[in-house]
């Protein structure tokens, strides 16, 4: 398994596993991957014994705790009381800000940049390595709806302080070590502690630690201030005033940053390349946002509203009514689901468990995370193609379980008939990248808003022509997908 890591493909071992041996599969002393969806949903269902494993260790970014690195079930849930309104664009009491205002203004800022600097123009053109711009725009839509400060990147055009390139350095070798939570404690013990990011450090993770301290600090001075000075409307508001302390807005400023830049990144560089590689889909799709939501640029006998106003970024409301949209992205998150392969181990509780027919012992770890490749693969809940990107499964999915709900198909009495129960596992399944119940990822319903409105942007303005068909991006796995070198040609349509 080692060199699985190594060559960055465990995700396949792991599908191989589940293939060969059924839903459990002991791959470790006290190490299970289950790839049953009906035990995957109680042992991580809001009232389940199960917590956090050791492996969470790797997402703690400072000295102290965040949510995502938290395995105590009380402190844990108390710290998601608190910043789960910040997630919903909820401040104090009954106040709420706009989250897809600073979504927009980072999306305008990088759309400008692709006008100014990349657009192709017959055979002069600037070759566009989509793959970290994408992440340079997901760092800075992360600060502006944190804290209302873009971070810069898409400005400077720059992988600033080195950031990506250290993360894409070390995030292989820090996925293995913790895999072998052994070497990965010894890790944070001196002297190897000192290899660990913190902030003050001129490059890396520890270089973004600085600059989020400072903000804080700022933010608290003004909030503090005796000047009635009017406070900003954003994230960082909103977990000052439940309660967050200086050392807890730290830790969950900084997490937010990385548990949400690499991914969304990578939701939104994978959808684009399966779109790039399927031109039927592409055109599909540019249809269906012409119609809704016209780019001025686009034909004026186009139907639906056109004029000044659709130069602005399409409406998250505006995506969501877009039935193929919604069934590209779960279908690109289905192929290659962001966070893949991550154990996300929980530990069994002192009172033992019995899954699929085997008693596990206290203290087991099973593998919820490294089962979702497998099962978003899974011939038997998507269909014989299921290895293919065919976003029209869900179309048939939904189409078969409407007809069999209004009486076609659907026998008297028996509830939910076959297409509805199949709709409902395919839609339950591929939840299950995000975490399901007491874990659920927080940030799900911003990734979504992302997702939603970057793919849907950049289709409705642009082509894109890859630039090395033979190998459009190199991608390996780490937890994350490493997505790097997706070289592109832009052109405005
Ligand atoms: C496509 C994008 C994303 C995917 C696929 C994703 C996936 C996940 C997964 C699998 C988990 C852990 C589930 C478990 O422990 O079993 C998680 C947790 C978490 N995610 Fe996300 N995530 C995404 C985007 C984001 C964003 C945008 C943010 C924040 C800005 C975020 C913040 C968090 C946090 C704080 C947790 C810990 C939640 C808790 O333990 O209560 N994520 N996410």
């Amino acid at each position: 398994m080692t060199g699985q890591f190594i060559k960055g493909d465990v995700h396949v071992l792991w599908k191989d596993l589940a293939e060969k041996y059924g839903p459990l599969v002991r791959f470790g002393p006290d190490q299970v991957l289950c790839t049953d969806l009906e035990s995957i949903l109680r042992i991580t269902s809001v009232r389940s014994n199960y917590r956090k494993s050791d492996w969470y260790d790797l997402a703690r970014m400072g000295d102290d705790d965040n949510l995502l690195s938290m395995t105590d079930k009380e402190r844990r849930k108390e710290r998601r009381k608190k910043v789960a309104p910040a997630y919903n664009g909820k401040g104090a009491g009954s106040h709420t800000f706009s989250i897809e205002a600073g979504l927009d203004r980072a999306l305008t800022a990088w759309t400008e940049l692709i006008d100014r600097k990349y657009l192709a123009s017959g055979p002069i053109f600037q070759p566009f390595d989509i793959a970290q711009s994408v992440h340079f725009y997901a760092l800075d839509s992360l600060g502006e709806i944190a804290y209302s400060q873009s971070l810069g990147y898409i400005a400077n055009d720059k992988d600033m302080n080195d950031v990506l390139k250290i993360n894409e350095a070390t995030l292989p070798w820090m996925y293995l070590l913790n895999n072998h939570h052994f070497f990965f404690k010894l890790l944070r013990k001196w002297p190897f502690s000192l290899l660990l990011p913190r902030a003050g450090d001129k490059a890396g993770l520890g270089a973004i630690m600085g600059h989020t301290t400072s903000i804080i600090d700022q933010r608290l001075a003004l909030s503090s201030s005796e000047k009635k000075v009017p406070l900003p409307d954003d994230m960082l508001q909103s977990f000052i005033s439940h309660h967050l302390t200086r050392p807890e807005l730290q830790e969950e400023v900084t997490v937010q940053l990385f548990a949400g830049s690499d991914t969304v990144a990578n939701g939104i560089r994978l959808c684009l390349l399966h779109l790039f590689s399927s031109p039927r889909i592409y055109r599909k799709l540019q249809a269906e946002l012409d119609s809704a939501y016209p780019f001025p640029s686009v034909s004026s006998s186009s139907p639906g509203p056109s004029g000044p106003e659709n130069r602005t970024p399409i409406p998250v409301a505006t995506c969501l009514g877009l039935p193929y949209l919604q069934a590209v992205l779960r279908e690109s998150l289905r192929i290659l689901p962001p966070v893949a392969t991550g154990g996300f181990y929980k530990d069994v509780s002192p009172s033992g468990d019995t899954v699929m027919g085997f008693d596990l012992p206290p203290g087991t770890k099973v593998a919820t995370g490294a089962a979702i490749y497998a099962m978003c693969h899974s011939r038997a809940i998507f269909g014989e193609d299921a290895d293919v990107f065919r976003p029209e499964r869900w179309l048939e999915a939904e189409e078969a379980a409407r007809l069999e709900s209004s009486g076609k198909g659907k026998r008297e009495g028996t509830g939910m008939g076959e297409a509805g129960k199949r709709l409902k596992e395919m839609e339950m399944t591929l939840g299950l990248i995000f975490g399901h119940g007491q874990f659920e990822c927080v940030g799900k319903k911003l990734a979504m808003m992302q997702m939603n409105k970057v793919v849907a942007e950049l289709v409705r303005r642009y082509d894109f022509t890859v630039l090395n068909p033979v190998r459009p991006c190199k991608v390996e796995n780490a937890l994350m997908w490493l997505v790097k070198d997706f070289w592109v040609r832009v052109e405005r349509r």
